[in-house]
């Protein structure tokens, strides 16, 4: 079970622009990784072996954000082999402390950036119904890009998950500019 706390007043959070460092993981983040997911409303638990193989093959298109000797956020992401022109970010999170300061927003631009993706063009994802706070963050993205957002199922409640976990909606974002 998720044991999701609601963010902390403003005032009581760390001035995070300051203090946050954003890099690529590495497998010594796959513990901490999986601790910040664990604790994360929303996201789905997996093993541990699961972020330790995200950290090593998927470095250069995931990013960690660390506080101090914290890691106070990740974006696990990669390029799906079919499709070189998109990245398909897999799972967000960002620490009750860091939330609402836009640490979300800075990691999936600094994944773009990195020159693993510069072929990309679309950002998918997928989101339930009701987590509010993803689609809020995936909609800034298009904004920010100006670019559409095509909604489809990607995996159906009884069809792919058996009832056991809701839809799965697929947020295509795109296209951007190519880097030059
Ligand atoms: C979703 C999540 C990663 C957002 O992290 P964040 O650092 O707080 O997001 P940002 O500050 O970068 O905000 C990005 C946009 O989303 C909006 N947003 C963030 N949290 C929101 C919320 N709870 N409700 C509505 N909008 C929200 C922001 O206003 C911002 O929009 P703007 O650019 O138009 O102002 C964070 O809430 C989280 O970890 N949630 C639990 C796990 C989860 O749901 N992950 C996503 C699915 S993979």
């Amino acid at each position: 079970m998720n044991t999701f706390q609601e963010a902390p007043a403003l005032q009581e959070r760390p001035d995070t622009n300051q203090d946050i460092q954003l890099r690529s993981p590495t497998a010594t983040d796959g513990a901490p990784v999986h601790n910040l997911i664990r604790k994360s409303a929303f996201l789905d638990d997996n093993s541990l072996y699961c972020y330790l193989a995200i950290c090593t093959h998927f470095s250069k298109t995931s990013v960690v954000a660390t506080m101090g000797d914290d890691l106070v956020g990740v974006v696990t992401a990669y390029i799906p082999p079919e499709q070189p022109d998109t990245l398909f970010v897999w799972q967000v999170a960002v620490d009750t402390v860091a939330q609402k300061r836009g640490l979300a927003s800075k990691m999936l631009n600094y994944i773009l950036e990195q020159n693993g993706c510069k072929s990309v063009q679309y950002v998918e994802t997928t989101v339930t119904k009701d987590n509010d706070a993803s689609r809020a963050m995936f909609a800034s993205l298009a904004r920010r890009r100006n670019c559409n957002i095509d909604e489809s199922v990607m995996f159906d409640r009884e069809e792919h998950f058996l009832n056991l976990h809701d839809t799965e909606y697929k947020l295509r974002i795109g296209p951007f500019a190519a880097a030059e």
